[in-house]
């Protein structure tokens, strides 16, 4: 009890005795840390791992209760020991699977030589990132940040500027048509033009200059366009919003009606994007090219957040020194990890491969009969299961898997998402499938 105030400078009140003193009885062993439970005098064990991060921290999520300590390619462990097929990926984060040793290598080389220098200098680690992933992307100019939501931010702002310098919006005025049921991110001005109510409630007041249409209907985007519209924003296949796949050509139609209304298409394939749907972007389904491609996840494969804004000279030039910028952004670790992450993706042929086990999967899921599934439907190894609404949720399937040894995790209340990581083998996915039937089709 002595240390009370060390835990409650914030205001805590009813903190369990358990972790009064559990800073100190952290020890380090040669392997590494080793949280010891004070009270007992023995390993922290699952739930009192969970006990203290729900009394020190903010309730924002409502994860499911494994609590995992190592990972290896689609394996991750527990603090119990117990191994379990990683089905999510970090929401794609970890599209090259868990701590690959190409990337864990640049990484710890990188930071042991330089890690940040701020945007005050230059360093050695950034023309070769920026000229790598435009040539891997076929883009003409990057700007690099670090969250996703930061990238989206930085899109908006571009294009905004865009609108008002190059395309003529009057100053204030300028616009940009989103999709309901969208996803990019969680900073005010985004969940502000959220058709989420939960993303939106209590955050107000929001920034204007967003107009929601329905995902899916080109002509919807058509007759939101004003002459005042500076760009278009969109996922190619919306991932939060429950794995939810356009019309075929959809894409392809608003790339056209961005051509004629002069609004730039920026495509947030954040999600989508790094190999995830079997092509390096979601648009080329569509045989399509964006004006802006907005990049995050697993850009740096789970090590490190890194995200980028991929775009043109017209629109990346409208911003000059001062303008934008972040201390972490384009950093020597950041840019180095990044390097690697986007060379294993190519080198180890993990898009083709994301492409071919889909491919699979989905044959396997969609000939699944189950009472509870309403639809299949998914691209490359991004697939959403809708269940019936009779079936009782999205969760308790995805906690029946938990103890069978996979792990993945619903997104909107009827939906289980599975996005295992790139480099999944046949016989890997085919366990995990095993599971996935096994809990479908029980009653
Ligand atoms: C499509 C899309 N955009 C943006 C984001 C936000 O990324 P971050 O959580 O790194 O800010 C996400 C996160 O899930 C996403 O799926």
């Amino acid at each position: 009890m002595n240390n009370i105030n060390q835990f409650c400078g914030h205001g805590a009140t009813a903190v369990p005795a358990l972790y009064f003193n559990s800073k100190e009885a952290m020890i380090d062993l040669a392997a590494g840390k080793f949280n010891i439970n004070p009270l007992f005098f023995r390993a922290m064990d699952t739930e009192d791992y969970i006990r203290q991060e729900e009394t020190f921290g903010a309730h924002n999520y409502r994860p499911l209760d494994v609590v995992l300590s190592r990972g290896e390619g689609v394996w991750v462990w527990d603090v119990e020991g117990r191994r379990y097929l990683d089905f999510l990926s970090s929401y794609s984060a970890i599209n090259q699977g868990h701590c690959h040793p190409r990337i864990l290598k640049a990484l710890t080389e990188q930071a042991a030589r330089l890690t940040l220098v701020s945007r005050a200098f230059r360093h050695d680690q950034l023309g070769p990132f920026y000229q790598e992933i435009c040539e891997l992307t076929d883009s003409h100019s990057v700007l690099p940040m670090n969250s996703g939501a930061e990238a989206v931010e930085t899109a908006i702002k571009a294009v905004r500027k865009w609108g008002y310098e190059v395309k003529g919006i009057p100053d204030g005025q300028a616009e940009i048509v989103v999709a309901e049921n969208n996803f990019h991110g969680r900073t005010l001005t985004i969940v502000g033009f959220s058709t989420e109510p939960q993303y939106r409630r209590g955050f107000g007041p929001f920034t204007p200059g967003f107009k929601a249409v329905p995902f899916g209907d080109a002509q919807a985007i058509e007759s939101a366009i004003t002459p005042n519209t500076a760009a278009v924003l969109l996922e190619p296949i919306q991932g939060e919003g429950g794995v939810i796949i356009p019309p075929a050509g959809y894409l392809k139609k608003v790339r056209e009606i961005c051509n004629r209304e002069n609004v730039m298409l920026v495509l947030d394939e954040i999600q989508t994007g790094l190999g995830r749907t079997g092509k390096l972007f979601a648009e080329e389904h569509e045989g399509i090219q964006s004006d802006l491609t907005l990049v995050g996840k697993a850009l740096s494969g789970g090590f490190y957040p890194v995200s980028a804004v991929l775009s043109n000279k017209e629109v990346l030039g409208v911003f000059h020194p001062g303008d934008h910028g972040s201390t972490f952004g384009g950093n020597p670790l950041a840019c180095a990890v990044a390097r690697e992450a986007l060379k294993v993706l190519t080198e180890e042929g993990m898009i083709e491969n994301a492409a071919r086990q889909g491919r699979y999967a989905m044959e396997r899921l969609q000939a699944l009969r189950s009472p509870h599934i309403r639809e299949v439907r998914g691209r490359g190894l991004l697939i959403g299961i809708e269940l019936v609404p009779e079936a009782g949720g999205a969760r308790r399937f995805c906690e029946a898997l938990k103890e069978r040894g996979v792990l993945c995790k619903e997104t909107h209340v009827n939906v289980i998402r599975l996005a295992p990581p790139l480099i999944i083998q046949r016989d890997e996915l085919d366990q995990g499938l095993e599971q996935i039937e096994a809990v479908l089709r029980e009653a």
